[in-house]
């Protein structure tokens, strides 16, 4: 049985709070969406650097774009916007940058600390037009709890 999302915000305020450190916290919270959320197919994090989007911890298909500019990409869009990004097709998309032929949807979820962008978590499934405001809700929770932490 899977948790619902009040279970897995508590999940992650848990992780948060006894993992050794962020890169620990980063990939066991990448983990127990991709376990929990049946349409979760790929789970990560973006982390700004240097001006750039630099892909950190995440779990599902190896990506060959682990260096993002802001405005590239439905990641790099999000990140330059400060906004989410949801994509139910992302065959319809011009800006976009494939990581697996299998995505079909995804949703990017900046994390802030206060007012400035310093990552993001971006997911991608194999179901198209899957992603509703329950997930961009439960999304945001998470990424608040660590804007905290981040
Ligand atoms: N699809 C993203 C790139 C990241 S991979 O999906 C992991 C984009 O267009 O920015």
């Amino acid at each position: 049985m899977n948790l619902n999302t009040e279970q897995i915000v508590a999940g992650v305020q848990d992780i948060v709070e006894d993992s050794k450190d962020r890169s620990d916290a980063l990939q066991r919270i990448s983990e127990l969406l991709k376990e929990e959320v049946p349409h979760y197919d790929w789970v990560g994090f973006y982390l700004v650097e240097d001006g750039r989007l630099k892909l950190g911890p995440f779990v599902g298909d190896d990506t060959e774009h682990t260096d993002i500019d802001f405005g590239e990409g439905i990641c790099g869009q999000a990140a330059e916007r400060e906004e989410n990004f949801v994509v139910p097709d992302v065959s319809e998309e011009d800006n976009y940058l494939s990581c697996s032929p299998r995505v079909r949807s995804e949703i990017v979820v900046p994390i802030y600390s206060g007012k400035e962008v310093v990552g993001e978590l971006d997911i991608d499934s194999h179901t198209r037009d899957t992603f509703t405001e329950r997930d961009e809700k439960m999304l945001g929770e998470i990424c608040e709890i660590l804007g905290e932490v981040i």
